[in-house]
């Protein structure tokens, strides 16, 4: 029988003209790149369905645009929750758009296309239905092959760590629907901690926080862009004018909402992040520890762009904290680095 190394040479060699396409299948973003041209798409998970006509009309960038303005007849869809797929066939239409927007741009419409293999990342808390469900969906769009990689191993790679290497390193990615919080070393993950608390319920939380305090509705596109606008750690006090619905009249209503409000509604969920990175050091082995202390933590993922954050999560765990440059793609890129040498690779795979 062959094991995952021999069918990843075997799909490798070189007469078979072979394309290989790598999916991040973000809550919040997907991004989808290829191995020479790097990341060629980057659009939200989200569609629009039409209820009259029973099928998707709008997706990713477009779909939420429209979010909160929609007539009754569109419901905006998220196909992807926590980090994975809650709706098969939303993400498989959705991820169907995405190849004609992208890949097929290289491969051309020639007659013969080349074969596509996909190389997926899937989270470390994906079941073995969930994981199964991304292998499908995959070969749904045209993929002829499928491999998995636990995101943690793809992440910390595109963050410049050797995942292969036996010094453990502590990366957390702050994501839109999971922040992952993982030691990996020595080929795998040595241990981890998933908080589902992450940038999409924070915006949740926003929204509650403004409606108590000020008393007005604001819509979802707009509790994320206070956080992503004046949320810092920096304690710079920016002040934005907002407009939401009154909740005594349901008339149009303006606030000034400030960066201290955002941050006194987010800070449970910061000092979670916090308590679980603590968790997962105190539950590591001494040597685990000793080396954690010495290399610090690095942060990606969405939420690590906010101003101040590394010196904020420095102070508060006593220990360097660094925020990875490319936060917008480190799984993806890591992803792509990883397949550079085939053995390697074919060592961490799903079975
Ligand atoms: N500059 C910023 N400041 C604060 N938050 C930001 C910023 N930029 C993006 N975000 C938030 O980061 C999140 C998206 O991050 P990311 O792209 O890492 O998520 P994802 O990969 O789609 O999700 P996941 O990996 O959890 O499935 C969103 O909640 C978004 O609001
Ligand atoms: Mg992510």
């Amino acid at each position: 029988m062959l094991n995952l190394t021999d069918i990843f040479k075997k799909i490798k060699l070189p007469f078979f003209a072979n394309f290989e396409i790598y999916f991040d299948l973000g809550t919040s973003i997907t991004k989808i790149a290829i191995k020479d041209k790097g990341v060629i798409l980057r659009e939200p998970t989200f569609l629009g369905y039409n209820s009259r006509i029973k099928d998707y009309s709008f997706t990713g960038t477009e779909a939420k645009t429209i979010l909160g303005k929609t007539p009754d007849f569109i419901k905006v869809v998220r196909p992807i929750v926590s980090g994975v797929i809650s709706d098969f066939d939303a993400e498989v239409f959705l991820l169907q758009k995405f190849l004609e927007r992208s890949v097929y741009l290289y491969t051309g419409n020639k007659t013969i296309k080349p074969m596509m293999i996909g190389i997926a990342t899937v989270p470390t808390i994906a079941t073995e239905i969930e994981q199964k469900a991304v292998k499908e969906g995959l070969l749904k769009i045209g993929m002829s092959q499928v491999f998995l990689v636990e995101k943690p191993l793809a992440t910390a790679t595109g963050a410049g760590v050797n995942i292969f290497s036996h010094e453990p390193t502590l990366i957390a990615d702050l994501g839109g629907g999971l922040i992952e919080l993982s030691i990996v070393g020595s080929s795998g993950i040595l241990s981890q901690k998933t908080l589902r608390n992450a940038g999409d319920q924070m915006n949740k939380v926003i929204f509650n926080y403004v409606y108590l305090k000020y008393g007005i509705i604001l819509g979802e596109t707009t509790c994320e862009n206070l956080k992503i606008d004046i949320l810092n750690f920096k304690n710079t006090e920016k002040i934005v004018v907002t407009r939401g619905k009154s909740l005594e009249n349901g008339l149009p209503k303006s606030v000034k909402i400030k960066s201290s409000d955002i941050n006194e509604a987010l800070r449970s969920n910061f000092n979670q992040i916090i308590d679980g990175i603590k968790e997962l050091i105190e539950s590591s082995p001494p040597e685990v520890v000793d080396e954690l202390m010495q290399k610090g933590v690095i942060l990606t993922g969405g939420l690590s762009k906010i101003t101040g954050i590394d010196k904020f999560f420095e102070d508060e765990l006593k220990l360097n904290v660094y925020c990875s440059d490319k936060y917008e793609n480190t799984t993806i890129n890591g992803l792509i680095k990883l397949t550079s040498n085939v053995d390697s690779f074919s060592k961490i795979l799903i079975a």
